[in-house]
């Protein structure tokens, strides 16, 4: 028989750590409102890289790449851009959320990728104005963390869009018009203008320190992120922007490092090569892809870079369909 005293302890002790927790949590955001605290999450490790594979790193140190025990990490799953939107709203689309995660999990599904990113004048922007943010929203996102680490599920957090929707790009030069900069609309403008780098720094200092006010874990410290990426499919406005491209993928991605050691990195390009790997260019989709300012090759050979990515639309592009055919027959 357990001796007496332990049952009398225990559950004031464990009662007091408890109304402490929920007060701390609850208290800590400056608006003050309650959210149920979270308070046990399945253990996860974080994912680096060995060679060329995923890799979980048991001490999660050194950014992936100097940790101690290692095990293989294979990733299953697909793109759902909608899940912070979705999970502002509270309710059924919340649940929604949990029960794509949940049942994505059944079915082996290891990786998600999704928007962290939603910025303008739109109903649930995550950022109204450069460095203001809806906390709202916000509460979404770390949400959608959340649910990814119930289900021992890790995401993918895309920082910003290359097209319009959620903002993207435009949004950020249309910011610096506004501010009173003399900054031309081309696409180019956001991987150069100083004022626009500063923005988009801004919001990625905001995000991946963000403390997730269901858990209180910051984002930096939280395995259940894969991997940060840089852009959703970053276009330049020609083939001549590829210096401007590689240098603000370099600076970018040196930045997420400088706050976060323990995530990897990607960049969120679609895979086409550029004008500099002209031997490759068969294998595009067509002439225009080498003249977006990407270059699979260069990008992703950035010391920062940790895994190389490519986007494949077999619905809508039948080249794909030819390419993949007259490689296997
Ligand atoms: C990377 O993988 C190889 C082969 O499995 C292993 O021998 C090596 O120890 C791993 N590297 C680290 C840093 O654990
Ligand atoms: C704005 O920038 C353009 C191109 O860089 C330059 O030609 C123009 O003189 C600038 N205008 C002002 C008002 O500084
Ligand atoms: C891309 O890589 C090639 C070959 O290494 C190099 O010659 C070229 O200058 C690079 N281009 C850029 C924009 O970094």
């Amino acid at each position: 028989m357990k001796p007496n005293w332990r049952d009398k302890a225990l559950y004031p002790i464990l009662g007091g750590i408890t109304i402490l927790l929920i007060v701390y949590l609850a208290f800590d955001e400056p608006s003050f409102s309650f959210t149920f605290p979270v308070l046990w999450l399945p253990e996860m490790g974080f994912v680096g890289t060995n060679s060329t594979r995923f890799v979980v790193v048991e001490d999660g140190g050194g950014g992936g790449r100097a940790g101690r025990a290692q095990s293989a990490v294979y990733v299953n799953g697909w793109n759902s851009y909608w899940l912070m939107e979705e999970s502002v709203w509270g309710g059924q689309s919340r649940a929604r959320v949990a029960e794509m995660m949940r049942r994505g999990a059944g079915m082996g599904m290891t990786v998600c990728r999704t928007w962290a990113f939603s910025d303008g004048n739109g109903p649930n922007a995550l950022q109204r104005s450069p460095g203001v943010f809806d906390e709202r929203v916000f509460r979404g996102l770390d949400y959608v963390i959340v649910e990814a680490r119930r289900n021992r599920v890790r995401v993918i957090l895309s920082l910003v869009n290359n097209l319009n929707a959620f903002g993207g790009k435009a949004q950020y030069i249309r910011w610096a018009q506004e501010a009173g900069e003399n900054v031309s609309s081309s696409a180019d403008s956001f991987f150069s203008h100083p004022t626009i780098k500063e923005y988009y720094k801004a919001y990625i200092k905001a995000v991946v320190t963000r403390k997730n006010s269901m858990t209180g874990v910051r984002y930096y410290d939280e395995p259940a992120i894969f991997a940060w990426e840089l852009m959703n499919e970053p276009r330049g406005e020609s083939g001549s922007s590829a210096p401007l491209l590689q240098s603000w993928i370099t600076e970018m991605a040196a930045y997420i490092k400088s706050l976060d050691q323990r995530h990897l990195v990607t960049i969120g390009v679609e895979g086409f090569y550029g004008l500099q790997t002209q031997e490759k260019n068969a294998v595009n989709p067509g002439e225009w892809a080498s003249s977006l300012g990407t270059d699979f090759l260069n990008n992703s050979a950035i010391h920062d870079i940790d895994f190389a990515s490519v986007h494949a639309y077999p619905d809508s592009c039948g080249w794909i369909l030819t390419y993949v055919m007259g490689m296997t027959y």
